[in-house]
């Protein structure tokens, strides 16, 4: 741990600065490598990093908290929500940009939670299988509704049978995640959906990581399950610029099929001698930087070129799930819909891990591969620069897989940890 800074005396020159940070990089993830493999969506893209180093620098200063201030804000976030309504078939419709998949989900159980409680539940719930991503439990938490898990089916995917079980008239939001972040697979959306229309409840498609890359599979020619609006019985959905869209990080979108929902996310206050404060999502002051980047993302991309980059994510997707598989020892895990999945040991005819695979991942962290570890095994997730160096992990893995010792014991971990008490 570094020493705590002491405020400093007197101010330092840029170039200096320039350089600490530099220093101060020297351990982080090398993403530009290809060593990162979900924290960073590394587009392989010279010209779209150019753009973005302009665009962020055009909006530093500005606050999407007024739009009325910034009108060239207002217009790109309202063309943004349009440009992915259209992508996930949403006509009619209404919604807002976001910080992330966190915050567009916070916002989607929050409006959620009105309506149940408009509709007189008292106690709203939120059910979700348990392959759901945390943000969920996390909203739940900070907006007091209880959560309801149910266990995910053999196949990774939400068992329809049991969340139809679970779903009962205190639920203010059934969820589906297309894909779930630990294997990849998408949930069965339409049976989830039917489900909860017939009691009257909203349907929320967590598409946070699928949002941007699920409409182009499907162009490009994959086999692709109903996930977007298309589906009845779908009310809300959440996209993620920030991944799968290659804009820089603090840009998703929530989008709702009834204008009203959206309506219902406002928050409006006017009780203090400030004026009427209308605020649409969590964050008071709003980065403006990321609104820019994810609308010239989108048009820089445009659907041609947003279909290239899924060609080659699909093609080195399958690179990775090949070789590993060909990888004695090793298996891929339940049939992934999309471009990230897990693997792991592959079990003896009684049923045992063949290896330690906690015992492989050490190898692959000393070789500079960061692989996130889950209760069960590695995750993988593919972004296009990882075409350049697949077949070098593949040959670094199969080594790990012939020389691996007992595992050290480092936990499987997702995200932060606090600071011991
Ligand atoms: C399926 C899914 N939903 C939501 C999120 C949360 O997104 P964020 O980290 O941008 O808040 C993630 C993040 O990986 C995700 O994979």
């Amino acid at each position: 741990m570094a020493e705590p800074a002491s405020f400093p005396a007197r101010g330092q020159p840029t170039e200096e600065l320039l350089e600490a940070i530099r220093e101060l990089r020297a351990d982080d993830a090398d993403w530009r490598g290809g060593r990162a493999f979900s924290l960073v969506y590394n587009a392989d893209d010279a010209e779209l990093e150019t753009l973005h180093d302009a665009v962020g620098s055009m909006f530093l200063a500005e606050n999407a908290l007024n739009p009325f201030a910034f009108p060239s804000l207002r217009r790109m976030e309202a063309e943004v929500v349009a440009m992915a309504s259209a992508l996930v078939h949403l006509e009619g419709g209404d919604g807002s940009m976001s910080s992330g998949g966190t915050e567009s989900i916070f916002l989607a159980v929050h409006t959620a939670r009105e309506a149940a409680r408009a509709r007189g539940v008292e106690n709203p719930s939120v059910l979700t299988a348990a392959t759901a991503h945390p943000a969920f439990a996390k909203a739940c938490h900070y907006l007091g509704l209880d959560h309801l898990r149910t266990p995910h089916g053999p196949d990774g995917r939400a068992d329809p049978a049991a969340m139809i079980d679970a779903l009962d008239e205190r639920c203010a939001l059934v969820v589906a995640s297309a894909p779930c972040y630990p294997f990849g697979v998408i949930d069965p959306v339409a049976d989830l959906a039917a489900a909860a229309a017939d009691r009257g409840v909203p349907c929320h498609v967590d598409a946070c990581l699928g949002g941007w890359l699920l409409p182009f599979w499907e162009e490009i020619g994959e086999r692709v399950p109903p996930w977007d609006f298309r589906v009845p019985g779908v009310t809300s959905l959440s996209a993620d610029i920030h991944k799968y869209g290659y804009a820089f990080k603090g840009a998703s979108v929530v989008l709702y099929r009834d204008p009203a929902m959206m309506r219902r996310q406002w928050f409006l206050y006017d009780d203090w001698p400030g004026g009427l404060y209308g605020s649409p999502t969590a964050a008071g002051t709003r980065p403006a930087a990321p609104i820019a980047g994810a609308w010239a993302t989108i048009r820089h991309l445009g659907r041609t070129g947003y279909q290239a980059k899924a060609r080659v994510v699909r093609d080195t997707t399958l690179r990775f799930r090949n070789g590993i598989g060909a990888i004695d020892g090793l298996e891929v895990r339940h049939r992934p819909d999309l471009s990230l999945f897990e693997f792991g040991a592959a079990a003896d005819g009684d049923g045992r891990p063949v290896l330690d695979i906690a015992g492989v991942a050490d190898v692959m962290d000393d070789r500079g591969w960061g692989l996130d570890r889950q209760e069960g095994g590695l995750h993988l997730m593919v972004s296009p620069y990882h075409a350049h160096v697949v077949d070098r992990f593949l040959a670094d893995l199969a080594d790990a897989v012939a020389h691996h010792d007992a595992s050290r014991g480092r936990a499987s971990t997702y995200g932060g940890a606090p600071p011991a008490p």
